[in-house]
């Protein structure tokens, strides 16, 4: 059998570097599109070393449409994993053209090119932020879509309406993955989260102060209606969350799909206080954690945990990782990479 081909955009980035490790493990042809805004290539390097195996790497924005043209000229691609997309909250707030310009027309653009070249299987990367404060917990997928507060969670309902929209006129098969938290990094220690810039998410801010790179801890709201006041997510380790990718990508190459478009919960099913989640790494690291805390940040939901079981029934995928492989993975990371110079 050929091998397929899967075009990963954004592959170098924190989840697509683990997606990309899973597909090349199972005999995929990986092509990675990044502009490296929010990566370093020498993830790159990782993939090989973790893998052995050398995925085809194009360093370019998705808005360059004509340099997309020329990836699908070049190679015969059955399926796409769209990862690639500005993801801080705040930062869309401040900025919100950077990111409808980043998140949509890079969207816009390559479902234009797929289907130019007849290339109809999509998995899309979305949030559980479509779903703002959830009504009912665990949230499922029959929710409704709450408008967002703010521009990032808006590109994702955007990014789905659009889809939804191209799969009804031009027949595109997408799946459609929201995401909850996703946190650790993989076993071998040699991969992980690596935000450029400012460190905002919750797991990398707390290994960080561990290995003594940052000094404060800051939580942000001790008076939500939980059980220690702080606010509660669902965490989910990084490589469950790949393995789902794979499991969409089979579905729509084997036509197993039921819809044209389907979405589906990726979660843990369980949730964690921001309190637990120091919690648990003081028992990891065997470190007492300090901690500032600040107002509540405007669009913070104060509680969200999903409801798995369309994933688990439709797509047979179930999260594996426990809280505390997710928390030992992060500060193996962190270790590893605190001795590097990039
Ligand atoms: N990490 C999370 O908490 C989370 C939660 C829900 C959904 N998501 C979504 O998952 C996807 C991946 O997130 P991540 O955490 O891996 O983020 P990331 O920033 O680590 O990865 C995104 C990658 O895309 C690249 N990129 C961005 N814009 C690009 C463009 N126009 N052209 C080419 N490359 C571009 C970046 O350089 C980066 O490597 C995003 O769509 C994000 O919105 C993430």
């Amino acid at each position: 059998m050929d091998k397929k081909t899967v075009l990963v955009t954004g592959g170098l980035g924190y989840i697509g570097s683990h997606t990309v490790i899973e597909l090349l493990d199972l005999g995929y042809e990986v092509l990675i599109i990044d502009d490296l805004s929010n990566s370093n290539i020498e993830i790159l390097t990782q993939i090989e070393l973790i893998t052995t195996k050398a995925p085809t790497f194009y360093n370019f924005t998705l808005l360059n449409k004509l340099k997309l043209i020329e990836v699908f000229e070049k190679h015969k691609i059955d399926s796409v994993i769209h990862f690639a997309a500005h993801l801080l909250v705040d930062e869309s707030v401040e900025n919100p053209l950077k990111y409808y310009t980043n998140n949509i027309v890079s969207l816009l653009n390559l479902l234009d090119v797929m289907k130019s070249f007849n290339v109809f299987n999509l998995v899309f990367s979305s949030s559980c932020t479509v779903y703002g404060e959830p009504l009912k917990l665990p949230v499922s997928e029959t929710e409704n879509i709450k408008k967002s507060s703010s521009p990032y969670g808006t590109t994702k309902i955007m990014g789905e309406t659009i889809i939804k929209d191209s799969c009804k006129a031009y027949g595109f098969s997408c799946i459609a993955l929201r995401y909850f938290n996703p946190v650790g990094a993989h076993s071998t220690g040699f991969l992980g989260e690596l935000p450029k810039g400012q460190v905002k998410h919750l797991f990398p801010v707390i290994s960080k102060y561990i290995s003594n790179e940052a000094n404060t801890i800051t939580i942000f709201g001790n008076d939500y209606d939980t059980i220690d006041g702080t606010a509660i997510r669902d965490y989910v380790h990084v490589v469950d969350l790949a393995k789902a990718h794979i499991l969409g990508i089979n579905r729509l190459s084997q036509e197993q799909n039921e819809k044209n478009f389907e979405f589906f919960n990726i979660g843990s099913g369980s949730g964690f206080s921001v309190l637990e989640i120091i919690k648990a790494f003081e028992r990891a690291s065997g470190k007492e954690i300090k901690y500032d805390i600040k107002n509540r940040r405007d669009g913070d939901v104060s509680k969200i945990w999903a409801d798995t079981t369309k994933a688990k029934k439709v797509l047979n995928w179930e999260a594996k990782y426990t809280l505390d492989n997710m928390v030992k993975s992060s500060l193996d990371w962190e270790a590893y990479h605190s001795t590097l110079n990039w």
